[in-house]
């Protein structure tokens, strides 16, 4: 019995075959709400939770995952003092506004970058290939595609250290038009270009030290672009579930999501401030991210709360990584243009992306050089 319909399933899916007769059920998904409720969905439905300001893990393909079924890692302590602020400060003065622009523009030129689209494989494959070019000659460090069951592969930059323990930053490089997710204009300059290109301007700087480059850090550092974060943490949940079950060791994960829209300050004649995100992260790393942004940024900070699964930084936690998420304003300054045709890139602050690739290089050389 069991035998016979593995053939007939396993006939069907390599052959494709069209079923007449049969009405094709309609793709479901399973998504989990913010109280734990698990409930089965359509993609409109899904569409219809976001819109009714009901978020959501879409946990389609992890259902035999509950975070209390993780076995729990060991804690890990924190420097309370900053050791490597030479270093930081001569690769935070090569990070480039330009180079961040120019890296914006051709990625908010795709319609979308949506990951389920023809496009949000395009801006894919395109991510992958700039961060490939920023890789020098001789460096130890590699870049490849994540693939996912859908056609938007979240892509995975890899500097080896001198140990496993793994420092990761992370961003989401897919975008959505909210109203019309699949074929809608959606240029995603703020959310999330913005931090796509700040990590990547992070990361290109980073590898323009010899010591990183070579293999000389004492952790390995691993910079992570995200598919699907706009469908339910889609591809961040995919990779950190496969770093859970294969027991890899991340002391800290960086989330940047949003780091270029401060009009809400600077129309008020005000000062941009970092927010910085406290619910479904470490309480620990967040500490320790307050003092890199205080020795290393211009910005002031100020706690706030998504209120829920926001980001990628909430994949990681749910899996037992510490993980931290600076914002770019507090929440009272957000950015109303999100999910629409008008997030472009005429609307994001470059210096004050900078001020967070600051923060990412500081986050990344403190903590891959710390002893712990
Ligand atoms: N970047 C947003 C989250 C965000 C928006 C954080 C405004 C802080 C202020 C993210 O890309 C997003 O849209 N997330 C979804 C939830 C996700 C689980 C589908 C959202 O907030 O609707
Ligand atoms: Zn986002």
């Amino acid at each position: 019995m069991r035998f016979s319909f593995c053939v007939a399933a396993l006939a069907a899916s390599v052959l494709a075959l069209p079923t007449p007769d049969v009405e094709t059920p309609k793709e479901t998904f399973t998504v989990e709400l913010a109280d734990g409720e698990r409930r089965q969905v359509t993609e409109a439905e899904k569409f219809a939770l976001k819109a009714d300001g009901k978020n959501f893990f879409d946990i389609t393909e992890f259902l035999d995952f509950t975070p209390s079924s993780l076995t729990k890692r060991q804690t890990v302590t924190y420097p309370t003092t900053l050791t490597q602020g030479t270093s930081v400060r001569s690769l935070a003065a090569k990070l480039s506004s330009s180079n961040m622009q120019t890296n914006l523009q051709p990625f908010t030129e795709f319609n979308n970058r949506y990951y389920r689209a023809s496009t949000g494989k395009q801006s894919s494959d395109w991510l992958l290939a700039k961060v490939k070019s920023y890789i020098p000659a001789g460096s130890v460090a590699t870049a490849a595609q994540f693939t996912h069951s859908f056609t938007q592969s979240s892509v995975i930059a890899k500097i080896p250290g001198k140990g496993s323990k793994t420092v990761v930053v992370g961003a989401h490089q897919d975008s959505i038009n909210g109203n019309s997710p699949s074929s809608g204009r959606a240029p995603g300059a703020d959310d999330d270009g913005s931090g796509t290109v700040t990590i990547l301007e992070a990361f290109r700087t980073l590898l323009t030290n010899s010591t990183i480059a070579s293999g000389g850090a004492a952790q390995t550092i691993e910079f992570h672009w995200y598919a699907g974060e706009e469908g339910g943490l889609l591809g961040s949940q995919a990779i950190f579930s496969s770093y859970s079950s294969s027991g890899r060791n991340v002391v800290g994960m960086l989330n940047q999501d949003m780091t270029g829209y401060t009009a809400g300050y600077t129309s008020a004649g005000l000062t941009p401030k970092f927010g910085v995100i406290t619910d479904n992260v470490s309480a620990a790393l967040t500490t320790f991210t307050k003092r890199v942004i205080t020795a290393y940024t211009i910005r002031a900070y100020a706690d706030d709360e998504c209120g829920y699964a926001c980001s990628d930084h909430a994949s990681a936690t749910r899996y037992g990584f510490p993980s931290a998420m600076i914002f770019e304003s507090e929440m009272k300054y957000e950015n109303p243009y999100i999910h629409t045709t008008g997030d472009t890139i005429s609307r994001v602050d470059f210096a004050h992306m900078v001020e967070h690739a600051k923060l990412v290089v500081g986050f990344v050389v403190e903590l891959g050089f710390a002893v712990l």
